[in-house]
């Protein structure tokens, strides 16, 4: 089949009506490319492929099988609102995969940043085609490569990675339903379909999840820190209208102790890093500056409802010459 190409004279989706249009222009082209066959997706929770999921779903219903692997490294509540959306509330066909102990146990001592990176991108391909040689009859993969993908892959700034290092006996053909849209496209024709603002205008979280702000070996105690600590920072910026305003913001609980005190007593624990950035192309970023009030309520919350974090810090280095990730 040719490759599919963004029309040059294409308008940008800015508008439910537009989003309709190219939604139902793109059902109709689904179902004639899937026909009665099965189609598999890896649905994540993050934006591209929660929107070929919804799509998908209205294409061809449960033919299409979404597995969702939780790794251990998602942030609080993902799993949880993947399973909501998807199952409980559109009623997909979803194999939820637990895959915790799996990662985690591989991961446990590594302290390479890329050594890591490779042992859970690994480990993520390895689940999914176990998952995948468990079903019967699957004939399409569903993918959630968007325009920018295409153009870098083109360019040679990066490999296109989504069909990246699946066994070839799965010979899968791909399905692409965002294939042409740029990003904030991306989002509108997710509103259009129906998925919660909070999966629709989620910030950019990386593959490798809260692998990478759990820097050197991932130990369990010190991962839930952060996935707790990241939980108050989005609550917070949530209630004080950043979320959506700030392009991204997280916690790193980097992997040494200090001396504290509290309740009369000496503590040792680790320190919780804040950042909160702003960028267009994240190639530059700027760091974004935070009221005192905020700072103080932050370091409050933290201290007092995270175990394991007797000290809060702010990273206030823009990139370069820092990058935006730990690791
Ligand atoms: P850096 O740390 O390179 O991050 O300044 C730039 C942006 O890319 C995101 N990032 C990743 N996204 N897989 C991803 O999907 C990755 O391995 C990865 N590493 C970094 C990062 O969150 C930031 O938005």
């Amino acid at each position: 089949m040719a490759e599919i190409r963004r029309p040059e004279t294409m308008a940008r989706i800015t508008t439910p009506e537009l989003a309709k249009a190219f939604i139902d222009e793109q059902i109709a082209l689904l179902r004639e490319q899937i026909g009665d066959n099965k189609v598999l997706l890896a649905l994540s929770g993050g934006v591209d492929s929660s929107v070929v999921a919804a799509m998908l779903i209205k294409a061809v219903g449960k033919q299409l099988v979404c597995v969702h692997v939780n790794h251990g490294l998602l942030r609080k509540g993902e799993p949880e609102q993947v399973i909501k959306v998807f199952r409980d509330e559109m009623d997909a066909n979803l194999i939820y995969v637990d895959a915790v102990d799996r990662f985690l146990d591989k991961l446990e001592g590594i302290t390479d940043p890329e050594q890591k990176r490779k042992i859970i991108g690994n480990e993520f391909i390895e689940v999914f085609a176990e998952e995948a040689r468990k079903l019967d009859g699957i004939k399409f993969l569903g993918q959630g490569t968007i325009w920018p993908d295409i153009l870098e892959s083109e360019a040679g700034i990066k490999a296109h990675h989504n069909a990246g290092g699946l066994p070839e006996e799965l010979n899968f053909e791909l399905v692409e339903p965002v294939r042409i849209l740029f990003k904030d496209e991306v989002r509108v024709v997710g509103k259009e379909l129906g998925l919660p603002d909070n999966m629709v205008y989620r910030q950019p979280f990386p593959g490798p999840g809260l692998g990478v702000r759990c820097p050197g070996a991932i130990t369990r105690d010190r991962l839930e820190a952060v996935r707790e600590s990241d939980a108050i920072l989005r609550e917070e910026f949530a209630r004080n209208g950043l979320e959506g305003k700030v392009w991204q913001y997280f916690t790193v609980v980097p992997d040494f102790k200090s001396t504290g005190v509290k309740d009369g007593k000496r503590t040792f624990d680790w320190p919780c890093i804040i950042r909160a950035i702003n960028t267009t192309d994240v190639m530059e970023v700027t760091v974004e500056h935070l009221s005192d009030e905020l700072i103080d309520h932050l370091v409050q919350r933290i201290i007092s409802e995270v175990p394991g974090i007797n000290r809060v810090l702010f990273d206030y280095t823009p990139k370069p010459p820092a990058t935006v990730e730990y690791e």
